[in-house]
């Protein structure tokens, strides 16, 4: 890993107008401004389609600031950034005007001493990506001979294997994998990258973290809003294309990984793709079986109607789309054989949350094991909206009986004063501007998933699920709790 510790550069957004410019790469640039984490010499470069000056955008940056900053915008720090910010009027489709970009960049980097480096930011449809990349080739990537060219790609990463390889064969034409950084959010999140140091850094997991000692494990992740404005999007994605191919896979890897050889990007990567290897190498036998599929419905009461996921704006009345997930995966190596990771995601859930449960196996305990059962340890890596570490054991209950009862050791990050956990966007938009790419995909690592992830699509290819089959605010299909029963498990729902 070689790790630029400059940060001169220009940030070129294509998608300067959207939402995610607006609501997450924004405010993390002026975070990282206003806490000296960002060179003077840096300039941002926002590109979209709608007319308007510089100074224009620059007030609705500010806006956006005011409405997505955890805290108040400072004066001080707003009047030094402001300047930095271009805004770029232009259609990504249009060939010739990549040669006017060129020229604005060139000025840019003269006045703001930027050394030429550049940060290509596609915060826009995936179809755009390739255009994009071709005229980059042509026009822009001319700067001199140490600059560095960096290119940044949002989720997702094609629909499948095919079109992520072609989109891959694409971007590979361009910049080389050192440069290409696949951005997956959730890899951003202070519990993700705590996960390895709970794990490598304390006797008291280590040794415990095989198919030994833990029973299983389960991976969530819920939301209680539905689509909302996003129908569209949604329509060609649902919930095993939106968060299981992407976030719940990488939390899988990072969760069962062999300990790396070393801390460098590349042991890291190697280690995690291995595991996303070993879930693709036996065919699923009976899809059914281990997959759970659901989609919400409506709700209606005295106050307000729910709308039903079929019902909302963007999406085809006779959607068979899924927005929610459960599946159960088995990870056949040597640390995890016969051990099963349970996933489960979905929209318009009883509670947002996401979390980790590594259940420990029951002790079998002649002194203490009489009337009823006693509860297994039980840790849970709480990576949102609490971020946070909780372990379950048992203890006396206080009093003359010889009770046993679960008691709780819970670290909460985010309660506490002065523990404020930057956002992921802000972590990992330094990392590309140091050059470490750690926190994102490699290809192999979207490829194996993509693997994996097709053969669903595959089995569902031909399939009518009876949709909807959850209710709104519930923990989803009666289906998917029967996945675990089947098991003599369920789910643990905090
Ligand atoms: N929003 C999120 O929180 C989020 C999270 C993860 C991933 N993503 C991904 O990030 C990407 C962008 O999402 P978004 O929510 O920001 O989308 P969005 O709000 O629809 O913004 C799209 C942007 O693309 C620009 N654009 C579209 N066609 C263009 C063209 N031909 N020429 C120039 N500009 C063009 C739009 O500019 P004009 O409107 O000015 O034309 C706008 O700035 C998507 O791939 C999405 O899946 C988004």
């Amino acid at each position: 890993m070689h790790i630029t510790n400059y940060s001169s550069c220009i940030m070129v957004i294509f998608g300067g107008t959207g939402d995610l410019a607006h609501r997450k790469l924004l405010p993390a640039i002026y975070n990282l401004y206003s806490q000296k984490k960002l060179s003077h010499n840096f300039a941002v470069v926002a590109i979209g389609r709608r007319a308007k000056t510089s100074d224009e955008y620059r007030e609705e940056v500010l806006d956006s600031l005011h409405a997505f900053l955890k805290f108040d915008v400072e004066k001080e720090v707003w009047n030094s950034i402001k300047n930095k910010i271009y805004y770029k009027e232009m259609d990504f489709s249009e060939g010739e005007s990549y040669q006017g970009l060129n020229i604005d960049l060139m000025e840019i980097d003269d006045r703001h001493n930027t050394c030429g480096n550049r940060m290509y930011y596609m915060a826009v449809a995936p179809e755009f990506f390739g255009t994009i990349v071709d005229n980059l080739k042509i026009n822009c990537m001319k700067s001199n001979y140490n600059a560095w060219n960096r290119v940044v790609i949002e989720k997702p990463f094609g629909r499948d294997l095919n079109s992520a390889r072609l989109l891959n064969n694409k971007i590979v034409e361009v910049f080389k994998e050192e440069n290409t950084y696949r951005i997956d959010h959730y890899l951003g999140k202070e519990m993700l990258q705590n996960i390895m140091v709970i794990r490598f850094a304390n006797m008291l997991f280590e040794p415990l973290w095989n198919n030994k000692f833990i029973d299983h494990i389960q991976i969530s992740s819920s939301e209680t809003v539905g689509v909302g404005g996003r129908g569209n999007y949604y329509e060609k994605s649902g919930a095993l294309r939106d968060m299981v191919q992407s976030h719940m896979l990488q939390l899988l890897s990072l969760i069962a990984m062999e300990p790396p050889n070393d801390l460098e990007t590349k042991s890291i990567r190697d280690e995690k793709v291995k595991v996303l290897k070993s879930l693709g190498r036996s065919k699923i036998a009976d899809i059914n079986e281990v997959i759970v599929r659901g989609q919400y419905g409506g709700l209606v009461d005295d106050s307000d109607e729910i709308l039903a996921y079929r019902n909302e704006n963007k999406v085809s009345e006779s959607s068979n789309t899924e927005t929610f997930v459960a599946l159960k995966v088995n990870i056949e190596n040597f640390r995890w054989s016969g051990v099963p990771f349970y996933i489960r995601t979905g929209k318009r859930m009883k509670k947002k949350s996401t979390e980790i449960v590594i259940q420990f196996k029951s002790l079998h305990n002649i002194l203490y094991f009489k009337e009823k059962e006693l509860l297994p340890n039980m840790l849970v890596i709480r990576v949102q909206p609490t971020e946070g570490v909780f372990f379950q054991f048992n203890a006396k209950e206080p009093g003359t009986q010889n009770n046993i009862i679960p008691v709780n050791m819970d670290f909460c990050q985010n309660c506490h004063i002065g523990i404020n956990s930057p956002e992921a966007y802000e972590r990992l938009l330094s990392d590309v501007i140091r050059g470490d790419a750690t926190l994102f995909a490699r290809w192999d690592e979207v490829e194996y998933s993509w693997r994996f992830v097709d053969q669903i699509f595959e089995a569902w290819e031909d399939t009518n699920p009876q949709f909807p089959n959850y209710k709104p605010w519930t923990w989803g299909p009666k289906e998917s709790d029967d996945l675990l029963k089947k098991d003599n498990r369920s789910w643990i729902n905090f």
